[in-house]
């Protein structure tokens, strides 16, 4: 048999992303990559090997070889995974040159799949139980032996809240808001993590601080308590194995004891208060008296206990910052970015003192904090200390904010100001840069927004009372979300929660987690309901996983089946309450629902497009008739919208442009339905005219119908409302509103006329950073082709203007690295493509410019430089 000694399968994974030893899923669908030193490689067959050592004798299990072109989720070829149980498995694949090695072999462990292997029960100091109000945050503390030499121990471990767990003191991981936050009443996450390390001969001791977190802390901007329960709890199961092979379990029961120590107060709205001379010193570690401890109580084991399969959140990046006196006696802090995080402070103190911290996004003109924002959070820090030399930050409590003010009692000093950010550590996978300085700053602020809000769960904003996980915002940034950062895991996990909150009738609602029950907004609507189809989508589009929409199917039909039994004899979706497009600059400020195109038509628009999406996703699945159907339902929708609203839609740039992009228009008026939208902007001096779903779908709907030109403009424009309008006004995120900073320079206000919101202003909302996906796919061009999922086909389609001479976006795309890179001089465009191994490429020249030698299409792995010339110069 030929051999390809030039292409070997690197980088064998499961979709587990979690970075634990153990893996979520009980047959793991495996991936990898081709790495290769030669162009043009195809993947034409692959063989799975699964054993129960690394040597994969003759017990190993084959997959045999399988026909297939992909090295994206191939199915597990082996029984299912049995808890705990060890498996290991590799791969090699046959290439249009011959059969490669086998790739390096992947260990797997089974996590804990079933309710009946958890011996643990949650445990709670009989003090917590019952407790809505604030409480000190409690303590829990175990002490056990360890008599013979360690083989191997695993902690499986979560919480009602959320705990930071240590033996002996060491923090098991660096972890944090672990478990994160999901439909806790149906389904909590467990981590479980490799503490072999930890394990001393003698007395060892297992700790937890138990934080009250998303369960029991204020939630939303009523400041609702205790919305999961009034106890928080423990649950965690220390697994040892002996090098004899004999096992021990140590599991949070009532054989251990509880307190309370320096930590006074921790709330994710509110920060933490901590004081140090209430520190119960070495309560983490063997050796120390809990004779005067508290009994705790067992609880009942919650439902639907998972093991996390996405990243957890993590201090991702931390830098100094200086800090000065102001005028009001406190101490300044601006760390030049707006961030997602806490500081952590060096303070000499020299008689016992209390320091405390506030934050805000922005300065009011005075120069003080803004606080108003914030609204109810009250996002302030606060430490008593001793005398002594301390570093200290907070816990279980994250802020917003760029500015920090200090106020230190008198005999404390400021020795150094540390930033903390934080965010669930997903990769950064995407890179962009062009030559306009503005909308690399703009790209910045879109992945600090990104990162800011995809923290646990996607969330809206990182300050105020809210930070709630809303679908609209998520679906209309998730194909730049998929693009920056691998969002996979992170996103696939929380589609499960918006599966399990939506409503029987197939309704979603606006909030997942839903923490919103009975507000008017609970059930968004169109846009915040079509999470449940476009979100998995995007998924599959970036990553190539058709699992993902295999898992949502179900909850993907039935918001569009929803959507179909609202619909008029007509086939039009009238009447229904919609948040719409969210925030139009031309909606009463204080009325953001209220915008200038009309809600029904985006009804009916998005209705027909979530259709499409499903009838695509079906056929992905094999579900051909589903498919037909679906189709068939998208194409009589989106005819009536055009009926209907053929002469009004053409009055607003959203109008136009969702109309345009989700294929309402027919084909022989699109060229004119462009051509209005173009005159639109023209007529807006370039400033952009839509909220939240007319955004995404703007410039899209100008490049579809070769109005290059206005697509230009309105990324440009630099006034109000307007992308580099933020830019040029100091923002380093994405603002909620186009004009958070008025062209004054004063701070919008922000009312709202909802009497439980007054105000809504948020400097750190990723929603308008949905242009993100326009600057990787038209700017530098490039995409993935849904054809092919999982950029396994590449369509490089530069739309090269505005001013802009050179630019390259780079993606490592599931198969490696995709990326491109052109430049322009007065008659040449110059490109550069990169294609991975297993992948094949199409190149679309922009409109105006020609190939000047043909390269075969579709383009092969590898590197290709191409030449074009204006076609202006060839006559
Ligand atoms: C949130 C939004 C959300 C909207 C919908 C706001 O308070 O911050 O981003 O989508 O409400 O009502």
């Amino acid at each position: 048999m030929e051999r390809d000694m030039a292409v070997r399968p690197v980088g064998l994974r499961t979709a587990d992303a979690s970075g634990q030893g153990t893996t979520a899923f009980r047959r793991p669908s495996l991936s990898w990559r081709l790495a290769a030193t030669r162009p043009e490689v195809i993947q034409q067959a692959y063989e799975v090997q699964v054993a129960p050592t690394a040597r994969f004798e003759g017990d190993a299990i084959s997959s045999g070889r399988i026909e297939c072109r992909s090295p994206l989720s191939a199915p597990w070829p082996a029984d299912k995974l049995e808890s705990r149980d060890v498996a290991w498995c590799r791969v090699r694949v046959w290439t249009d040159h011959g059969l490669t090695e086998w790739s390096d072999p992947l260990r797997l462990e089974g996590a804990l799949y079933q309710q009946s292997d958890w011996l643990a029960r949650p445990i709670s100091p009989v003090s917590n139980i019952g407790r809505v109000d604030p409480v000190a945050v409690p303590l829990v503390r175990r002490s056990f032996v360890v008599s013979q030499p360690v083989a191997s121990a695993r902690l499986y471990v979560t919480a009602l809240g959320l705990h930071d767990s240590c033996i002996n003191g060491i923090p098991v991981s660096d972890a944090l808001f672990d478990p994160g936050w999901t439909a806790y009443d149906s389904r909590l996450l467990y981590a479980c993590h490799d503490v072999t390390a930890l394990l001393t001969p003698g007395e060892n001791v297992l700790s937890s601080a138990i934080g009250d977190g998303w369960w029991r802390g204020n939630l939303t901007w009523t400041m609702k308590r205790a919305v999961y329960g009034d106890a928080t709890a423990l649950l965690a199961q220390l697994e040892i194995t002996y090098i004899d092979g004999s096992r021990e379990t140590v599991a949070s029961d009532e054989h251990w004891c509880g307190s309370t120590g320096s930590l006074l107060a921790a709330d994710i709205y509110n920060g933490s208060e901590i004081d140090l001379t209430r520190e119960q010193s070495g309560w983490r570690k063997p050796g120390f008296d809990a004779s005067d401890w508290q009994a705790v109580h067992a609880l009942a084991l919650p439902e639907g206990l998972e093991q996390r399969s996405l990243p957890p959140v993590r201090e991702v990046q931390s830098f100094d910052a200086g800090f000065a006196i102001n005028a009001r006696g406190g101490v300044s802090i601006d760390c030049g970015q707006n961030l997602t995080g806490y500081l952590r402070l060096t303070l000499r103190v020299s008689a016992p003192a209390s320091v405390t911290v506030h934050h805000a996004e922005v300065l009011e003109q005075d120069g003080s904090l803004h606080s108003a924002a914030l609204r109810e959070a009250k996002a302030t820090d606060i430490y008593h200390l001793p005398t002594g030399l301390f570093t200290v930050s907070p816990n279980f409590t994250y802020h917003g904010f760029r500015f920090a003010e200090v106020t230190l009692d008198e005999g404390v000093e400021l020795e150094r100001v540390e930033v903390c950010v934080v965010s669930t550590d997903l990769a950064e996978i995407g890179h962009f840069r062009c030559s306009d300085a503005r909308l690399n700053q703009l790209d910045s602020n879109i992945r600090w927004s990104q990162r800011g809000n995809f923290l646990a769960l996607p969330t809206d904003c990182p300050q105020r009372d809210e930070r709630l996980g809303w679908t609209g915002d998520i679906q209309v940034f998730a194909p730049t979300a998929c693009a920056n950062f691998d969002s996979r895991a992170f996103l696939s996990s929380w589609l499960i929660d918006l599966a399990i909150e939506q409503a029987p009738d197939g309704q979603v609602p606006s909030t997942v987690p839903n923490v919103i029950h009975g507000h008017p907004y609970e059930f968004g609507g169109i846009g915040w309901g079509d999470a449940a189809t476009l979100v998995p989508w995007a998924l599959y589009e970036a990553y190539g996983d058709a699992g993902v929409l295999a898992r949502q199917f179900q909850s993907m039909r039935k918001w569009v089946d929803w959507g179909v039994s609202r619909l008029s004899p007509e086939r039009l979706w009238l009447g229904d309450f919609h948040l719409g497009d969210w925030l139009d600059p031309g909606a009463p400020p204080n009325k953001p629902e209220e915008a200038t195109t009309d809600r029904d038509f985006i009804a009916s628009a998005y209705l027909a497009h979530s259709a499409n999406r499903l009838a695509a996703s079906a056929r992905v699945l094999g579900e051909e008739a589903l498919a037909a159907h679906y189709l068939a339902l998208s194409s009589r929708i989106a005819a009536a919208t055009w009926e209907h609203w053929r002469e009004s839609l053409v009055k607003t740039q959203a109008g136009c442009a969702i109309a345009l992009v989700f294929g309402i228009v027919p084909f022989e008026h699109a060229q004119e339905t462009g051509k209005s939208l173009a005159a639109l902007v023209e007529e807006s001096g370039g400033r952009i005219a839509t909220g939240f779903l007319g955004t995404p779908a703007v410039l899209p709907a100008l490049t579809m119908t070769g109005q290059h030109e206005a697509a230009y403009r309105l990324l440009l424009n630099v006034q109000a409302p307007g992308w580099l309008y933020q830019v040029l006004n100091g923002a380093t995120t994405m603002w909620e509103r186009w004009d958070a900073i008025l062209p004054d320079g004063s701070i919008n206000r922000g009312e709202m006329a909802a009497d439980d919101a007054a105000s809504m202003i948020s400097f750190n909302h990723y929603a308008y950073g949905c242009v993100g996906a326009w600057l990787y796919r038209t700017l530098a061009g490039i995409a993935p082709c849904c054809d092919v999922a999982g950029y396994q086909l590449i369509e490089f389609a530069p739309q090269p203007g505005g001013g802009i001479d050179w630019a390259e976006a780079g993606i490592k795309t599931p198969l490696g690295v995709a990326s491109i890179h052109w430049h322009l001089t007065a008659d040449r465009l110059t490109v550069q493509l990169v294609v991975p191994p297993a992948a094949k490429a199409k190149f679309v020249a922009p409109a105006g410019w020609i190939l000047l030698e043909g390269e075969p299409q579709p383009l092969g792995s590898g590197t290709h430089r191409l030449e074009l010339v204006a076609s202006a110069n060839l006559r």
